[in-house]
């Protein structure tokens, strides 16, 4: 990558860090994410890495410092104490973004649990062990509300109890279970979206409730995530001499690695995710069929086939802006709208891991170039048109600077 680029992810990661209450932070874009989020600041640590470790590791330090009662951490941390005066309105996701949830500074849901992953990569650069020590019991205890919580019948697969908590808010993989028809309109999805958090809150956030009364689905990217997370966070574990512990978070990995294979493998094909009252797969082509890559779960044949049969099809993935978020000859792919078919950075940083990790180098590669001409054509946004590589969502995005680390 040139130099002109990394001083444009450099200078970008400077506008958007803020600090408050002695941390410090990084808002995913200053207009209409002026918080901090929890999988984004998983992001930034990652970017953050390339140019400054402190500010790699302070971004996680913010993130790890209000847990939920449950030891959940929040998917938003507001910081501010006046947020709620602030006014996207409602058609910007105002209504939910600054949403009551009950308690004060924070969201009561979660988002994907890349931290561990995150936490380990920069472990191995950076030998950071007072930072493991430090933060150990907290990190340990949000694994295990994961496990108690999100898999309370112990099948190995985690469950998430609102569309937002996958990170892909308004992604077709929810339409059923939303009660949505496939081709609602967006005040439609937003409607349901608020409803569910209502619903949530009813029911005390208490996840066992929500997934039994309102909405319980097992993700394949929140699983593939969480079963990463564990890998790293038995060597973490390792590192600190906590051998029990290592040994439990490796079980733990495995027994997700053979519950999706079991559950969510489609006769001996796509990875789908489950609606879990029926364990109905949600059988949809979203990005999602290729996070077992990411996840290491694939034998060596699989991970061929998924790739040629699928990720390399310009009709369907392999679009000149890669990689949309649902395959183009899906019904549903809608290549404006948000998670319905635009493609986003960190997909392609997803994918681009799973490549790599598979000994596809050349294809990686080939993935990052177009990472790289996708902020080139249009700068750093929220997501893009697949197919003309335009722009859009909000601007000052800090998702582009993922191309750093591919
Ligand atoms: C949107 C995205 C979500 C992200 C948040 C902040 O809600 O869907 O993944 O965490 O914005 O960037």
């Amino acid at each position: 990558m040139d130099d002109r680029l990394r001083r444009r992810i450099y200078r970008l990661m400077k506008h958007n860090r803020r600090a408050q209450d002695g941390f410090v932070y990084t808002v995913p874009s200053p207009d209409l994410y002026p918080f901090q989020w929890l999988w984004d600041s998983c992001f930034h640590a990652v970017i953050l890495a390339h140019f400054d470790e402190k500010a790699a590791y302070a971004e996680l330090h913010s993130v790890l410092a209000r847990p939920l009662q449950n030891h959940l951490l929040p998917h938003i941390i507001y910081w501010k104490k006046d947020y709620r005066i602030t006014n996207w309105g409602r058609e910007m996701r105002g209504d939910i973004i600054s949403a009551s949830w009950g308690i004060e500074g924070t969201s009561a849901i979660t988002q994907p649990p890349l931290l561990a992953s995150v936490l380990w990569d920069l472990h191995k650069r950076f030998k950071n062990t007072a930072f493991l020590k430090k933060h150990y019991e907290t990190i340990r205890a949000y694994y295990l509300a994961l496990l108690r919580e999100r898999d309370p019948e112990a099948r190995g697969l985690f469950g998430i109890i609102n569309p937002d908590e996958s990170g892909e808010d308004n992604s077709p993989r929810f339409d059923r279970a939303q009660g949505l028809s496939s081709h609602h309109l967006d005040r439609e999805n937003l409607d349901k979206r608020i409803e569910r958090i209502q619903q949530n809150r009813d029911c005390d956030f208490d996840a066992r409730e929500c997934m039994r009364k309102h909405f319980w689905v097992e993700d394949v990217s929140f699983n593939a995530i969480a079963l990463r997370a564990f890998e790293a966070l038995a060597c973490i574990a390792d590192e600190l001499n906590e051998k029990t512990d290592a040994r439990g978070f490796r079980n733990c990995a495995e027994h997700t690695k053979k519950s999706m294979r079991a559950e969510m493998r489609y006769r001996n094909d796509l990875y789908y995710s489950l609606e879990c009252y029926a364990h109905t797969p949600i059988k949809l082509k979203t990005w999602n069929i290729f996070m077992p890559l990411y996840a290491g779960i694939l034998e060596k044949e699989e991970a061929k086939k998924l790739i040629e049969t699928h990720l390399v099809d310009p009709t369907t993935f392999w679009t000149p802006f890669a990689i949309p978020s649902v395959a183009r000859d899906e019904k549903v792919y809608a290549k404006e709208n948000f998670w319905r078919g635009p493609s986003w950075m960190a997909i392609n940083w997803f994918i681009y891991k799973g490549l790599v990790g598979y000994g596809y180098h050349d294809l990686a590669n080939a993935l990052k170039e177009r990472s790289i001409a996708l902020v080139n054509h249009s700068g750093f946004r929220e997501y893009y048109d697949p197919e003309t590589g335009m722009g859009l969502g909000s601007k000052d995005f800090t998702w582009g600077g993922l191309i750093i680390d591919m």
